[in-house]
């Protein structure tokens, strides 16, 4: 039984695509459509990793839409240093054998929101909010549309992973985060404060390895390459596994703790551009996730992921 039909946009990226493969997994989520946006890796990359995932799982039946090409006001920076070269380093996703639909990300969007009942609207951004940001600003009579905006971005108490202070997300594009927190769409935010405690083991690898399928030996291909670079820069034990906290909140939110918040994101200093944080005594514009129960996480990660 479908209870939650969504679009998610994203930057793929071996976190992202795991993400889409735990929604594909999830009887309880209807995937209406894929955006993607330039992040982790540019244009066309990101489309063609969407593409490839759905080949990879039959579900081509997907539309996806490109979408921007770069932030809207800063240049477009990358983490191939992350993610490698294709985005999708570790493994070799199969081809499309369908086009990219010839509506872009944005009016996909759009189009998407003003087609549905009010306070229905479910986006899943899990990349740079530049496609979310450029949909409010172009079109502001979709905010009513949406149900809640649930973003993988952001850092409060934690330091940043792009700079000291920074989250890569909210880095890359701080002026379409500063559109999003500022229009009174309902937000629920995966930052790093609840991501770093997701740390993906050696054993839920080697768990998900064991079911042997095609798209498990392709997602264990990603995460072996995806966790060296957090593992060496945060000598920790596991990667932090961000992108499919949007989507396990989705299938079980008991799994996730948090708080709601006024944020706000710094888009204007050079010196902390990217930076979030909450202001005291305001408004709530969000809710803050700062908690996982990580066992239940990566048991319903492995096992979905594994049952594809
Ligand atoms: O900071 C982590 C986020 O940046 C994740 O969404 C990852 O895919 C990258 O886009
Ligand atoms: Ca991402």
């Amino acid at each position: 039984m479908k209870e939650r039909s969504l679009i998610i946009d994203t930057d793929p990226g071996q976190d992202d695509a795991i993400a889409i493969l735990l929604a594909l997994a999830s009887d309880e989520l209807q995937i209406d459509a894929i955006t993607t946006v330039a992040g982790n890796v540019p244009q066309p990359l990101v489309t063609d990793n969407a593409h490839g995932l759905l080949a990879l799982t039959g579900r081509e039946d997907i539309p996806v839409h490109r979408g921007c090409e770069r932030p809207m006001l800063r240049e477009l920076f990358t983490a191939e240093y992350v993610h490698g070269p294709t985005g999708v380093d570790g493994t070799e996703l199969p081809e499309a054998s369908v086009a990219t639909s010839s509506k872009h990300g944005v009016d996909a969007i759009i189009d998407y929101c003003l087609g549905a009942e009010d306070g229905s609207v479910t986006l899943c951004p899990v990349g740079p909010l530049t496609n979310i940001g450029m949909a409010i600003a172009k079109e502001p009579k979709i905010i009513p549309r949406i149900r809640e905006i649930l973003w993988m971005g952001g850092a409060f108490t934690e330091p940043g992973n792009t700079t000291e202070l920074a989250e890569f997300n909210a880095y890359v594009d701080p002026h379409a985060a500063h559109v999003v927190f500022t229009s009174g769409v309902p937000l629920t935010i995966f930052p790093l404060d609840v991501t770093h405690r997701a740390l993906m083991l050696p054993r839920h690898i080697e768990a998900l390895d064991a079911f042997g399928t095609d798209v498990a030996v392709a997602a264990v291909g990603m995460l072996r390459f995806y966790e060296r670079y957090d593992v060496d820069k945060y000598d920790i034990a596991g990667a932090p596994l961000h992108d499919p906290c949007v989507i396990a909140y989705l299938v079980d939110p008991t799994l996730f703790t948090g708080h709601a918040a006024h944020v706000a994101i710094d888009h204007v200093n050079e010196e902390t551009i990217g930076n979030t944080y909450e202001i005291a005594d305001a408004e709530p514009n969000a809710t803050i996730m700062t908690e996982v129960d990580a066992e239940r996480f990566f048991d319903l990660v492995v096992q979905r992921v594994g049952s594809l």
